[in-house]
């Protein structure tokens, strides 16, 4: 029987998309243990800083992090109270020995495969005096031991993340994460599909199905055939009440037919999609070992839009990769203007340790990294502002997921990803109604619905 008496959980999460799902899921296995969420670190009996890798002072960030919260669990000892501090996430499997180390007031420090081992190592972590690790891969998959999703966790639960596949074989040159998530790993699709219709249930209209390669998922059908993504996005799209789907993030090298004709014939699944390509140069990309080219790359949009002509695009790219030059950088630009970006992620070459490019020769001087990625992210400014402007005067359909900022405000998203602000009253919420679109901000739209203002 759970044992419940009530208790306090604060998450603090960092990171990607799949660090928001698996806090969510923290929080879910630590429920039947009577947490309930805190307002903040001082109100809380346990605190969980779920982390990432991914580029820059990761590591040191974590520790000015931990040094705070040392304070709040040494002021609420003070007060009588015992705090549990939890360390997950990325740095805690890359680094969790150097946490121990330095920080050895830090409970419990578990990697992104041992969530559904949480509910014992905090058994633990109440009786023994020193700090639990749990940083191994384990042979028993996550999801099976997980509880099912309470709830859903995004603002307002009209959205929703459903992780669907974890971990990268890929062995980019630059990237930490096959090291810290592990090997590729789909889930069933049966778990998918049932926890996709317990959200729906749950007020849910938009999922977002998470992974590090979204679309390298694979399953096996009913008859034990192989399955791809697309044959998953057929079967979520049949949920009643499932208004729209998306899938991120994605690699260029595992889209495939199937596919590319799910976003000609699938209404339900959006136009949008995020393909990081991280680089227009072929030797850039060769070094990276993405094992495509620029030219396979803007082959592969053609196709993408040639099956759904309004697709919008985004990427991620990488300025100064060791051996970068000027002529490759300049690729790169060429590159973004052929595509046309509707919104992309840009970022400076951070050598990770552990990876083959941190070791690499000709390491790019940080003053030309900055050079190169202000120049990068101006033209990917102008894009985004001329992709928005030319929403003006669209009429496009809306899912309203919230309250707006201001009184009588409410908030969706088109299509395209973008945040769009009306004037409209709450019951819109939840619902997906036509907007009229009459402006254009850098990151946002605003509109009008359809009653209020009548569109050309
Ligand atoms: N699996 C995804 C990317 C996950 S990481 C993919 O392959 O597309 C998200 C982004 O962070 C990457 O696309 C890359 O642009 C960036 N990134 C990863 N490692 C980095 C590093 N060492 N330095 C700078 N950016 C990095
Ligand atoms: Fe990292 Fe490359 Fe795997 Fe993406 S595909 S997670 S960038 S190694
Ligand atoms: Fe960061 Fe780990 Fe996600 S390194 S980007 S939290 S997979």
């Amino acid at each position: 029987m759970p044992i419940s008496t009530p208790k306090r959980l604060h998450v603090i999460t960092w990171g990607c998309q799949m660090n928001v799902y698996d806090s969510a899921r923290m929080a879910d296995v630590l429920a039947p243990l009577g947490y309930a969420p805190a307002e903040g670190p001082e109100d809380a009996d346990m605190v969980i800083l779920n982390t990432c890798h991914i580029r820059d002072r990761a590591t040191e960030k974590v520790f000015s992090e931990l040094g705070r919260l040392r304070l709040v669990k040494n002021a609420r000892a003070e007060a009588g109270h015992n705090t549990i501090l939890a360390v997950a996430g990325c740095v805690a499997q890359a680094e969790g020995r150097e946490i121990l180390a330095r920080a050895p007031y830090v409970d419990i420090i578990l990697g992104p495969q041992t969530y559904h081992r949480l509910p014992e190592m905090v058994a633990q972590a109440a009786r023994a005096a020193g700090t639990v690790i749990d940083t191994d891969f384990p042979a028993e998959q996550k999801f099976d031991f997980l509880p099912d999703a309470a709830a859903p966790q995004s603002a307002g639960g009209i959205t929703a993340f459903l992780t669907i596949q974890e971990g990268c074989d890929k062995f980019c040159s630059f990237c930490v994460v096959p090291y810290t998530r592990g090997a590729e790993a789909s889930r069933p699709a049966a778990a998918i599909i049932a926890e996709a219709r317990r959200m729906v249930a749950a007020g849910v209209r938009e999922i977002t199905l998470l992974g590090q390669n979204v679309n390298a998922w694979h399953g096996a059908g009913p008859d034990g055939t192989p399955q791809t993504l697309a044959r998953l996005l057929r079967a979520l799209a049949e949920i009643p009440g499932l208004a729209r789907l998306r899938y991120t993030t994605s690699h260029p090298r595992d889209m495939d037919d199937d596919l590319i004709a799910a976003h000609g014939d699938l209404p339900q699944l959006m136009p949008f999609l995020h393909l990081p390509v991280q680089s227009g140069s072929d030797r850039m990309l060769a070094a990276m070992n993405r094992k495509h080219t620029a030219a396979d790359y803007l082959r592969l949009i053609g196709r993408l839009r040639a099956a759904r002509p309004d697709l919008a695009m985004s990427s991620d790219f990488i300025v100064g990769h060791p051996g970068e030059t000027e002529a490759d950088f300049e690729a790169t630009l060429d590159l973004i203007r052929s595509v046309g970006f509707s919104q992309a992620f840009s970022f400076k070459y951070s050598p990770r340790p552990g990876t083959p490019a941190a070791g690499a020769p000709h390491q790019v001087p940080e003053a030309e990294k900055d050079r190169r990625l202000y120049a990068l992210q101006d033209l990917l400014r102008a894009q985004q502002a001329d992709f928005n402007a030319r929403c003006v005067g669209l009429t496009l359909p809306v899912l309203i997921t919230g309250q707006g900022r201001h009184r009588g405000q409410i908030a969706g998203r088109s299509p395209y990803l973008q945040p769009v602000h009306l004037t409209g009253p709450a019951e819109l919420i939840g619902q997906e109604i036509m907007v009229c679109i009459d402006d254009a901000h850098t990151n946002s739209l605003s509109g009008a619905t359809l009653k209020e203002k009548a569109c050309a």
